[in-house]
């Protein structure tokens, strides 16, 4: 039986287009789900949109609209926006769709059944912005929210409140696991939230209409949160009719469940969403990875601040790789990271153009014009030295991507690049064929068409596009290459190589 992946993205607004910060979380989803298929792992990867709550509700009215009508084209967008940048979902799921409504409604009726929901009135300063009720903490000196920077409304109204106040002790069980990553995330939760003492937690709304109403008392919508983070059980059919998928990639305790979200939304995710699945009597998943914000000058770029860039009109100029093996490379998740358009093109030019693409055409030059092209693939004509190395990057490749150290993974294949260049100074393949050593330079060329071969399968969840044409320019089926045989080549069949394209030409 193939080992199971399950991998989501937290649900995003449709209250406006999507920027590279939203591009950024659904990336690194998209490139562990890719990785974990090479690893012939069987996968599934959720993402969606989060369509209820007061700000959508006021964002429809201002465009004078229907909320369903207003949402069209924003969903469209998204999907527009994962298509160009490579995204292969295998569920969107919308928190309008039918069956996440009807199911949220049962989530609700089983908490309160099992006396884990029950009624009162709230009083607390709401962020619309940020759909949260906002601490102390969380609000600056001139009484704005800390995120948004947006002014709270006070709100006063009858509410239910799900008992989180219960969970402390299972809460501090879950933070002090190794659930959430990066560990250090796990100290800040613990002192901000968990240490202070849970407080129950409001969710149901009466003072706006766009949300999902309880049954039990339709006057209140169920709060954003506890709709948007049922999502990732409700797209796999829990509490449905067919709930295969459920079994399969939640309650199947050999499924890897990877959850991502960024840092402002980490509190949600590490605490109240693992109180609702112990609620629900459900499993928890293995891991929770939080991420750094994309700064732009210095603050987090957002539609609210107004300080955003347009992943699409970077895609067109330059491709989805380069847009992806930035968000990769560049943005480790473990801190805030920037995105100028000048650290942009360095990382591009330094990397892509002159570290791998540059690899790449200087070879396949000289094996066109020494060997025409072809070298056929006898395993022995092999510099055992630099094989030796590709291997262990191979091993430290998996080890770091297994822990979902996407930027340290993509440091040691292009460490792996630096050496490859060096080897070909080192070895002058230029004066092997003056002086007439054409076994040595059959054994250097050989040794290159590999490295390139091994580079370009690494980055291959990285370079979706890219990597193909890499491997169809060494002669390769794109296919032909997994991590059963990327260490010995056996019975992999060099062909001559392939049409020359240029790839990753320098950005002026
Ligand atoms: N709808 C909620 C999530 C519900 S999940 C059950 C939400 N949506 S959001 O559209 O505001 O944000 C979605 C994700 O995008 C979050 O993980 C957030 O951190 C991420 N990003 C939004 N702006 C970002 C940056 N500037 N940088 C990196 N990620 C950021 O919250």
């Amino acid at each position: 039986m193939p080992k199971k992946f399950y991998v989501t993205t937290p649900i995003y607004y449709p209250s406006g287009n999507l920027h590279i910060g939203h591009a950024y979380t659904t990336t690194l989803a998209d490139i562990l789900n890719r990785y974990k298929q090479t690893k012939g792992y069987e996968t599934f990867f959720l993402t969606g949109s989060d369509e209820h709550g007061q700000k959508i509700e006021e964002k429809a009215k201002e465009a004078n609209q229907e909320p369903m009508v207003y949402l069209e084209d924003k969903i469209a967008n998204f999907k527009t926006l994962w298509e160009k940048l490579d995204i292969k979902y295998s569920k969107f799921i919308r928190t309008t769709d039918d069956y996440h409504e009807q199911t949220v409604k049962k989530i609700f009726t089983t908490l309160l059944e099992k006396g884990l929901i029950f009624k009162g009135d709230y009083e607390g300063l709401y962020c619309v912005s940020c759909e949260e009720f906002l601490n102390a903490d969380q609000i600056t000196e001139d009484g704005n929210c800390k995120i948004s920077g947006g002014k709270p409304q006070l709100v006063k109204e009858d509410t239910y409140f799900l008992k989180t106040s219960a969970f402390q002790d299972f809460a501090t069980k879950v933070l002090t696991s190794d659930f959430l990553l990066p560990e250090y995330r796990r100290n800040e939760m613990l002192k901000n939230f968990v240490e202070p003492g849970i407080k129950d937690l409001s969710v149901t709304r009466t003072t706006f209409k766009w949300g999902i109403p309880i049954d039990q008392d339709p006057s209140h919508v169920v709060y954003v949160w506890i709709d948007a983070l049922s999502n990732y059980i409700t797209a796999l059919g829990y509490d449905q009719n067919d709930d295969s998928l459920f079994k399969k990639f939640w309650q199947d305790p050999e499924t890897e469940i990877l959850q991502l979200a960024g840092k402002e939304i980490i509190r949600f995710h590490a605490i109240y969403w693992p109180i609702m699945l112990e609620g629900l009597g459900l499993r928890q998943p293995n891991h929770l990875l939080g991420h750094g914000w994309i700064l732009s000058k210095d603050t987090k770029m957002s539609k609210s601040l107004g300080n955003v860039i347009d992943p699409i009109a970077l895609i067109d100029e330059f491709g989805a790789d380069a847009l992806r093996f930035y968000i990769a490379n560049d943005l480790p998740t473990d801190k805030d990271g920037n995105f100028t358009m000048d650290l942009f093109t360095e990382s591009f030019n330094a990397h892509l153009a002159n570290n791998i693409g540059n690899l790449i055409s200087r070879t396949n030059n000289m094996i066109t014009k020494y060997f025409d092209g072809h070298l056929g693939d006898d395993l022995n004509l092999v510099d055992k030295i630099m094989l030796d190395e590709a291997n262990k990057s191979i091993e430290k490749f998996e080890l770091l991507m297994d822990q979902y150290k996407i930027s340290e993974a993509i440091r040691v294949v292009l460490d792996l690049g630096q050496t490859t260049n060096k080897y070909i100074e080192d070895k002058a393949p230029w004066n092997l064929e003056k002086e007439g050593k054409l076994e040595e330079l059959k054994v250097v060329m050989i040794t290159l068409q590999r490295m390139i071969s091994i580079i370009s399968f690494l980055l291959s969840p990285i370079l979706v596009k890219n990597s193909e044409i890499m491997l169809e320019q060494c002669g390769l089926k794109t296919d032909s290459l997994n991590f059963d045989n990327i260490k010995t080549f056996e019975n992999i069949k060099f062909n001559k190589l392939g049409e020359k394209a240029v790839i990753f030409q320098r950005i002026k």
